[in-house]
């Protein structure tokens, strides 16, 4: 069967229409104040392009987790703020609520090259829920739909799903495309070898990616913390590091299946140790050795230089998950050391995930990499070859 097709923003006519939307604003805060702005800057090429067509422009976005009701320190304001700044206008308008009267009446009062923003649409109980009201009410303020959220393409709610099974006129924003496309190509035929590099906390919430990676790479280099299960596993003693006891099983497997498959898995050696993640008293030990008093917080220097030389050979890498504590600069080298690793490779770079991604921006590296995903969840479960709902909606005919 041909793959539904999803129109692309030339194939609409938008000169003077209304066209609604969907960003990921979905930004990290330090206080008050916007800490990375980087997911409100990607969206730029499709506001640009939007209002140089003579659209007025309806952003809508969610911020947090608010509990489906109104929640003032979850509020758009300081991103209409910084939207504002970005694009040189004195004021970006952000409605009351994403519904009601008050938006309606911003969005009557919109001329063309206007931009306004809807005020958190989770502060309704019908946007996780894909309310078919408020997916209606949403859909009412605009004639055309447009999704640029990648990083929240893995959810089925009212403004992802809803809005565009109503809409006809509909398209991806440009951000949208281009994560698409540069994920998309890691499922296809890819420059071998192809190495992923795994890491942060947890075996349990990347199961998923691993099975589907060990379908497709040559190598799979697993850090952080993570990599202790699977040490553990096998039987190395790793002393109070985290590990996943309930997923020693799944860790054994999966090296079976990479073995059969003739996958290499790649671990650490050495771990950069203490007794706690505010001491800089730190040792460096044999990773199946961690003295029982002693907690692994970064990869060492060995593991570093052996996983710098695997990437060094790569065709295609893709990496989530940071080595270690990276947030403590005394914990930082592993993850550092492979963000030089990988922005230096000539291979095709792809990183995903928040933490990967904050270390190579805090790194400086970014214009290393090929592609740097604005989407967490979304890009492993595109990786994990999932269905995302908010690109398959784009498709729906209405
Ligand atoms: C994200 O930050 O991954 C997206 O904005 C989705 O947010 P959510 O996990 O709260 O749905």
């Amino acid at each position: 069967m041909d793959e539904p097709r999803i129109s692309s923003l030339d194939d609409l006519n938008i000169e003077g229409r209304k066209v609604l939307v969907r960003v990921d604003f979905n930004v990290p805060f330090d206080g008050n104040v916007i800490s990375d702005d980087t997911r409100i800057r990607a969206a730029m090429p499709t506001i640009d392009y939007l209002l140089d067509a003579g659209a007025r422009v309806i952003l809508m976005s969610h911020l947090g987790r608010p509990k489906g009701k109104p929640d003032p320190s979850l509020s758009l304001e300081p991103v209409a703020m910084r939207l504002a700044e970005i694009l040189d206008m004195g004021e970006v308008t952000l409605t009351d609520s994403c519904v009601g009267d008050g938006a309606k009446q911003v969005v009557r009062d919109m001329r063309d090259g206007h931009v306004v923003l809807l005020e958190n649409l989770r502060f309704h109980v019908g946007e996780t829920a894909n309310d078919p009201h408020l997916a209606k009410e949403i859909a009412a303020l605009g004639d055309i739909y447009v999704n640029d959220a990648f990083g929240t393409a893995h959810r089925a709610h009212a403004s992802t799903v809803g809005v565009p099974s109503i809409v006809r006129d509909k398209a991806a924003g440009f951000l949208m495309q281009k994560e698409i496309q540069a994920l998309g190509a890691l499922l296809g035929d890819v420059a071998r070898p192809y190495i992923a590099v795994l890491g942060g906390a947890k075996v349990s919430g990347k199961i998923g990616i691993i099975e589907n990676l060990l379908e497709r790479v040559n190598v799979l280099i697993i850090g952080g913390a993570m990599a202790n299960t699977f040490i553990a596993a096998t039987g190395g003693t790793v002393g109070k590091s985290l590990v996943e006891e309930s997923k020693f099983p799944l860790a054994r497997d999966l090296i079976a299946r990479a073995q059969a498959r003739d996958v290499k898995i790649v671990l650490p050696t050495d771990s950069v140790v203490a007794d706690n993640a505010d001491s800089t008293a730190t040792q460096t030990v044999p990773a199946s050795e961690i003295p029982d008093d002693m907690v692994a917080f970064d990869i060492g220097p060995e593991s570093s230089a052996a996983f710098k030389e695997i990437l060094g050979r790569a065709g295609t890498i893709f990496w989530n998950g940071p080595m270690g504590m990276f947030e403590k600069e005394q914990f930082s080298t592993g993850t550092t050391t492979i963000a030089k690793a990988i922005a230096g490779s000539s291979a095709l770079s792809v990183v995903g995930g928040g933490d990967s991604v904050a270390a190579v921006k805090r790194s400086g590296l970014g214009a290393g990499f090929d592609h740097i995903s604005t989407g967490g969840g979304a890009s492993l479960e595109l990786l994990e070859g999932k269905v995302l709902p908010g690109i398959t909606a784009l498709a729906c005919e209405v």
